[in-house]
């Protein structure tokens, strides 16, 4: 069945949906997003994507002309409209992009001078560039790039504006194809991925930076609800380098994979070089959560 997806108040074939090339997302990389997935064909947290997207409308002043439940509704009649095109075992993430709409070159881009355009589509959930993960873990380097200060961009406003994370993430796989950028901000703090958030284990405390420096992951939310409910105890803190080279245990934190072990950081092991008993075990209680085996799920796809 061909993709339906949606575009400005209309379901169209994939092929149909255009946008303008004056449109807001292209000259200007003016758009909000959020990309939510499923399990078992059920969206995981769609409401609190929902929600966050909505405070990063607001902080950016985009008008959706559409309220949040409405954009709730409106988003499970996308993903209705497409569940036949998603195989029993198969996933799919749904993604929500919203620019301010039309901008006139050169003029006051603060300005929405028209309709905004709301795209949201489905798309099968390929997890094959995460699978070996989670049993030999990542190599996590730190890029030279930092992140943009907080007091520039607000990291917990989930936008396209792209470019710094990508660069972050080209240098880190010039160091090793297969690594994961850990990105550090002005400080040198440890801050987050170009996807992700970043953990670590230290003495049975599972720590992680606040969100002074990051977005706030529903996922990173999720690893923690869990630890709590495992009685592990948990820290929102400063992380340095230091911290993660020598902790116990590192993992990454995103919608797509949930978590992802990192084995290696800069070169040096993490702990005895192998996924440890705290990540596995957030791991597995994320698995109860969902009714699935996540990590199943994902190596199934590459075998
Ligand atoms: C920069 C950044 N950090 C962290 C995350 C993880 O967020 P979530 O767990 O909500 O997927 C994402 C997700 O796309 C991201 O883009």
């Amino acid at each position: 069945m061909t993709r339906q997806v949606y575009i400005s108040g209309k379901l169209v074939p994939e092929a149909e949906a255009k946008i303008s090339i004056f449109d807001s997302a292209i000259m200007l990389a003016d758009t909000m997003t959020e990309s939510t997935r499923t399990f078992r064909h059920k969206p995981f947290k769609l409401e609190q994507h929902i929600e966050r997207l909505y405070q990063s409308l607001k902080l950016t002043r985009i008008d959706p002309q559409m309220s949040a439940a409405q954009m709730l509704r409106t988003t499970l009649d996308v993903f209705e409209a497409n569940l036949d095109n998603y195989r029993e075992h198969a996933d799919c993430w749904i993604v929500h992009n919203i620019s301010r709409g039309i901008a006139i070159a050169g003029a006051d881009p603060t300005v929405q001078v028209g309709a905004p355009t709301v795209m949201i589509f489905t798309q099968l959930m390929d997890l094959k560039p995460w699978a070996r993960f989670y049993t030999d873990g990542c190599h996590g380097v730190t890029p030279m790039s930092r992140m943009v200060p907080s007091q520039s961009l607000d990291p917990r406003i989930k936008n396209r504006s792209r470019l710094p994370y990508t660069l972050a993430e080209m240098e880190a796989k010039l160091v090793d194809p297969a690594a994961q950028s850990i990105i550090l901000d002005l400080d040198g703090h440890v801050a987050e991925n170009k996807g992700g958030n970043i953990f670590c284990v230290s003495k049975g405390v599972l720590k992680t930076p606040t969100t002074v420096n990051c977005l706030a992951g529903i996922s990173r939310a999720t690893a923690l609800e869990l630890a709590k409910k495992l009685g592990i105890p948990t820290e929102e803190t400063v992380l340095l380098p230091y911290d993660l080279a020598t902790a116990d245990e590192v993992f990454f934190t995103s919608t797509p994979y949930c978590i992802m072990p990192s084995t290696k950081f800069n070169t040096l092991p993490v702990g005895d070089g192998k996924v440890g008993p705290i990540t596995r075990r957030l791991l597995a209680a994320w698995s109860e959560l969902v009714g699935m085996d996540i990590v199943a799920q994902a190596q199934a796809q590459v075998n």
